[in-house]
């Protein structure tokens, strides 16, 4: 076949299947973002697709990732990974492996890697119940507690709001959910239910105007291409569920969940009370309207 049948773009790269070794396979490229200088541009992809292949290889000891086949200057050929993405489950369904991920994550971090951004769009669960991770483009071999409770509360963030969304609400701002790579309007957050998933589907054609379109979104983070997001940028966790008139991401039902369930995988005791310190004070600062 020589035209590719879909391809994902998100926010850094354009992710095609196709055949490769006789492998079912996803060519991963970035592409140029034109609000980066041109040469930081270049850099900065070929860095991050380099740090993703040597990353998707150590991480390959510890959680299921797909298997690198293929290095390029600007593009990886990584293995298919088949099943569905934690951001497509329903609610219940997610709610379900939430302990997976929390494990996972441990295991990663337990490991060194620093995911960057652990997100429900960033999770595929196999058909043989395996929970796969994928896109370790923004990832880093780090022990830093901060690092790694940045990681938690992306995946916290990611979550669902829960079932009883305002109904005055914009339906297609309900399916938004935050990630640090920044395509909040790309990918739906998983579905609190069957009715929440109809009218996800019948508003995904919608997209923000004006300043809100993708392609005249500025850098979210930071110019020189840095996108991690700060600790105040997060919502606080188990606040009101009361519908606000803005964009509600949080709290998310399974939040507590995965902390806890992480904090459980989480070996390292000292590492465990830091990131759990790191938790509550970015909960207070956020409930303090920071
Ligand atoms: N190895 C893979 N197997 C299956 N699907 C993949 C794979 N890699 C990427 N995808 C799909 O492509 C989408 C975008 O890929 P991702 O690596 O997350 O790039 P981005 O940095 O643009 O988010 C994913 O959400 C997933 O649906
Ligand atoms: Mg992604």
């Amino acid at each position: 076949m020589f035209m590719a049948e879909i391809s994902f773009i998100g926010a850094e790269a354009v992710v095609t299947p196709l055949e490769f070794l006789g492998f079912s396979a996803m060519e991963k490229t970035r592409v140029r973002k034109r609000y980066r200088n041109g040469s930081l541009d270049l850099r900065l992809r070929k860095a991050r697709t380099r740090a993703e292949a040597r990353i998707l290889l150590a991480a390959k000891n510890v959680v299921a990732v797909p298997s690198v086949l293929f290095v390029g200057e600007d593009r990886l050929i990584l293995e298919k990974v088949d099943g569905t993405l934690l951001s497509k489950l329903p609610v219940d369904e997610l709610a379900k492996n939430l302990p997976k991920s929390a494990k996972n994550l441990a295991l990663l971090h337990s490991a060194g890697i620093v995911h960057g951004d652990y997100t429900v769009s960033n999770q595929i669960l196999q058909p043989s119940g395996v929970l796969a991770v994928i896109d370790f483009g923004l990832s880093k071999i780090s022990n830093a507690p901060e690092e790694r409770a940045l990681d938690v509360l992306t995946m916290v963030k990611s979550l669902p709001s829960g079932g009883e969304l305002s109904s005055n609400r914009n339906s297609a701002q309900q399916c938004t959910s935050f990630s640090p790579s920044g395509d909040r309007w790309q990918q739906p957050a998983s579905y609190a239910s069957t009715e929440a998933f109809n009218r996800c589907q019948q508003a995904s054609s919608y997209r923000p105007a004006g300043r809100f379109n993708r392609r005249q979104q500025p850098p979210r983070f930071s110019p020189a291409g840095d996108r991690r997001p700060q600790l105040s940028r997060y919502a606080p966790t188990g606040a009101s569920e009361k519908p606000t008139g803005k964009i509600q991401s949080l709290p998310q039902r399974q939040a507590p969940k995965f902390i806890a369930a992480y904090a459980g995988f989480s070996k390292n005791k000292k590492i465990k009370a830091q990131v759990n310190a790191i938790l509550s004070r970015a909960r207070y600062a956020t409930q303090q309207g920071a």
